[in-house]
C-alpha cells in the first residue's frame, strides 16, 4: 500500500491510499473526492485541467513528458518547472510519499 498527498487551492491536504496499481494519479485524486480537479477530457491529454505541481524530489521518478503533454501544458499560463498532467502520471510503488498540488484555474 503507497500514499501521495495532494494540496488544493485552498490549501487543504488530503492525503491519498493506493492499493494496487494501474490508477493515473487524475484518477486517484478524482476519487479522493478532490473535486476542484476537473479532469474534463477523462485522462485523454486533450484538456489540461488536470494540471498539477509535483515535489521536485519526485521529477525523476515520473514518466517522461509526451509531445502533447508539453504541448498543452504550454497553453497554461501557469505552467511552470514542476508542472505536469496528473492524467498522465500512471502511479507505482516508486511514486510513494509524493506531494502534489493543484495548479490554479486557467
Ligand atoms: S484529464 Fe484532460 S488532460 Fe488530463
Amino acid at each position: 500500500m503507497s500514499q501521495f498527498t495532494i494540496v488544493d487551492r485552498s490549501g487543504h491536504t488530503t492525503s491519498v491510499t493506493v492499493k494496487g496499481s494501474g490508477s493515473s494519479v487524475m484518477e486517484l485524486i478524482r476519487d479522493a473526492g478532490v473535486d476542484e480537479l476537473l479532469a474534463l477530457c477523462g485522462g485523454c491529454c486533450s484538456c489540461a485541467t488536470c494540471h498539477v505541481y509535483v515535489d521536485p524530489a519526485f521529477a525523476d521518478r515520473l514518466p517522461p513528458m509526451s509531445a502533447d503533454e508539453d504541448d498543452l501544458l504550454d497553453s497554461s499560463s501557469h505552467r511552470t518547472a514542476q508542472s505536469r498532467l496528473s492524467c498522465q502520471i500512471v502511479f507505482d510503488d516508486s511514486l510513494d510519499g509524493m506531494a502534489l498540488s493543484l495548479a490554479p484555474e486557467d
